[in-house]
């Protein structure tokens, strides 16, 4: 599929059904995020043939750190061997990588890794990969509006300042264009705390698979459907 105007500029992806995959065939949760992380390469490079300018997936939730001590360590060392390994698959595409969360609350050897990735990479221009770490919407909006009340409270901003495009430059995704496409997986139809502001307008696309079956073709197909939508913004 050629890159056209049709083609969404921001894909954002609820990476959920891990564990049910792996569930379904005797396998620790473990080993469903393992096949995961496989999903990840190929949809990335995916969205590198589409065209696609941005992809954030979601990897670990706000919420997340509220799971069993050992499935979080195992999520983390996969996080770590994932951003070891993906390193020289960045650099050789010319993808650049983000982080969007509470980035502090992770293991600062994960910390270590992602800050040195995400500079490294800065100048590449191929696709920006966008990884949603500790990341809750909620606690992202509630930092937005902290940091304008200190300014407000210092006098450097009036509270009739602020609006819809100055909130927007406070979010971890600020310079980001907002997501054209939201993707989840497994078939569950809810957000689960994921980019609240910036969905507002995004087409969303529930699919069956789970996220470790969910491959280059499902990722097309995804595309195909966004193509059929007629996206209005309110106006006819
Ligand atoms: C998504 O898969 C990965 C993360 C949330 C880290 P899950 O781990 O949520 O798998 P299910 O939804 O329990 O099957
Ligand atoms: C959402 O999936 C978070 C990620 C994909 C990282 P969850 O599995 O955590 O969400 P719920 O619990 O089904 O809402
Ligand atoms: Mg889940």
């Amino acid at each position: 599929m050629p890159a056209s105007a049709d083609i969404p500029r921001h894909i954002a992806i609820i990476m959920d059904g891990n564990g049910r995959w792996a569930a379904e065939r005797g396998l620790p949760r473990r080993e469903g995020h393992r096949a995961g992380a496989e999903s990840v390469r190929e949809i990335s490079d995916a969205c590198i043939e589409l065209g696609v300018e941005y992809l954030t997936l979601y990897a670990f939730s706000s919420e997340n750190w509220n799971r069993p001590a050992h499935e979080v360590r195992a999520l983390m060392e996969l996080l770590d061997r994932f951003l070891v390994e993906k390193a020289k698959d960045l650099r050789k595409k010319n993808i650049r990588l983000l982080a969007i969360g509470q980035i502090e609350r992770l293991p600062e050897k994960t910390r270590k890794l992602l800050t040195s990735i995400i500079a490294e990479t800065a100048n590449h221009s191929a696709l920006t990969l966008v990884l949603a770490l500790s990341y809750g919407a909620r606690e992202e909006i509630t930092a937005a509006a902290r940091s304008l009340a200190a300014d407000a409270a210092a006098g450097k901003i009036q509270a009739a300042d602020i609006d819809a495009q100055l909130f927007a430059s406070r979010l971890d995704t600020a310079g980001m264009p907002d997501p054209d496409l939201l993707v989840r997986t497994s078939g569950e139809m809810r957000i689960s705390n994921f980019l609240l502001w910036q969905i507002s307008y995004a087409e969303i696309v529930i699919v069956k698979k789970f996220w470790p079956d969910f491959r280059r073709n499902d990722l097309l197909q995804a595309v195909r459907e966004y193509e059929q939508r007629h996206r209005r913004f309110g106006a006819l």
